[in-house]
């Protein structure tokens, strides 16, 4: 089969490989339709996460087909159409039992990381039980495949943790595909105003299209006035950092109002500055979170209900052979206005 492998820093390629062999008896084998491009794909290739071994299969997105099913499976069998999780879970172990997935001591974000991923044909899904969610009949496949990361990264890390409530003041800072997710979901809960923060024109444009009250380019610098001058001075109730570098958390620290959270998305390569000396006295939480999916079966519901409409972030398409076209054009964002690219295999 074909497959796109990551081959050490700055290096990719497409390779011929055997189409993966159940390992476990709890393993499903997927035959991928279509999957992604993730921006932490693009911080692999980078060479940021030491976990991510040369060699290794990228991606941890996309819908598929059941192939075979070990023989401890029992809620698939072959020819189910299922939708594949970023997280991996097991189901039984303390963290699983608590519902943090991400944190599963078997599990947890592996696929397209510790073990091979889902830019190719097929790929082995472990703890296929647990870790794959069946596609309703009927079902636009395509939104769907927002369901593998996007929507419960967004929502979870950035809306429930951000505990967004009606009437509340919202700022998204970074309108990537995680935090145009979370710009989607946290309309669940009707906040008064939705602020997004970034530093392109075009993905405010998009935000605004999908339900931003405000956006805001901060490549002057004066976005925190801005935000503070529209609050009268009080700051937001949740901040949002969906962005990951430390001019965006201090953002986040700049603007959030007295009880207010700090809810962080992004992943951190260096060190961000805390100011507790302008922060101790104010009633705020910061929150951290690897997204744990626990949500992915309701948000299944809203979107088949077009509550959200996911499509919404999807831009290009490419076929498998073509993958390397989806990387460039997936990196080069600022110019292609790349959002979500689907690659169908
Ligand atoms: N916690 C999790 O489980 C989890 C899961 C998936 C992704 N992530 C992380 O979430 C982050 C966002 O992902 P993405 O795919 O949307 O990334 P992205 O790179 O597509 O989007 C980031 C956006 O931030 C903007 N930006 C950059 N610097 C800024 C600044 N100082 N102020 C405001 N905006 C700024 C960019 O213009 C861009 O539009 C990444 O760090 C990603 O690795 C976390
Ligand atoms: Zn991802
Ligand atoms: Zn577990």
């Amino acid at each position: 089969m074909k497959a796109l492998v990551y081959k050490g820093p700055g290096k990719k390629a497409i390779e011929d490989r055997p189409i993966p062999d159940i390992a476990a008896p709890t393993d499903a084998i997927v035959k991928i339709v279509k999957t992604t491009i993730c921006g932490t794909d693009l911080h692999i290739l980078k060479g940021d996460m030491p976990t991510c071994a040369p060699g290794r299969i990228l991606g941890h997105e996309g819908i598929g087909v059941i192939e075979t099913v070990g023989s401890a499976v029992t809620g698939f069998r072959t020819g189910d159409r299922v939708i594949v999780s970023c997280i991996s879970s097991c189901g039984k172990c303390d963290y699983c039992r608590r519902g943090m997935y991400s944190h599963c001591i078997d599990g947890g974000w592996i696929l397209g990381n510790k073990i091979d991923g889902t830019q190719a044909e097929y790929v082995r899904i472990p703890f296929a039980d647990t870790s794959l969610y069946r596609i309703p009949a009927g079902a636009d496949e395509e939104a769907l495949v927002m369901l593998s990361d996007i929507l419960p990264t967004g929502f979870e890390c950035g809306v429930l943790n951000g505990k967004v409530q009606p009437g509340s003041t919202v700022a998204i800072v970074g309108a990537g595909p995680i935090g145009l997710a979370a710009l989607l979901t946290s309309q669940f809960y009707s906040p008064a105003a939705i602020i997004v923060i970034d530093l392109d024109d075009n993905r405010l444009q998009i935000s605004a299209n999908l339900g931003a009250t405000t956006v805001i380019n901060n490549n002057d610098g004066k976005a925190v006035d801005k935000i503070m001058k529209m609050t009268g001075g009080r700051g937001v109730d949740t901040a949002v950092e969906a962005v990951g570098v430390p001019a965006s958390f201090i953002t986040c620290e700049d603007i959030v109002a007295p009880g207010g959270v700090i809810a962080n998305i992004g992943v951190h390569g260096v060190k961000a500055d805390l100011h507790l000396e302008r922060l101790w006295d104010r009633n705020i939480a910061i929150t951290t979170r690897l997204v744990d999916t626990v949500s992915t079966p309701m948000l299944l519901k809203t979107v088949q209900s077009r509550k959200i409409d996911p499509t919404r972030l999807i831009t290009h398409h490419f076929k498998l052979n073509t993958i390397m076209d989806a990387y460039d054009t997936f990196d080069a964002a600022a110019k292609t206005n790349a959002l979500k690219v689907i690659i169908d295999a």
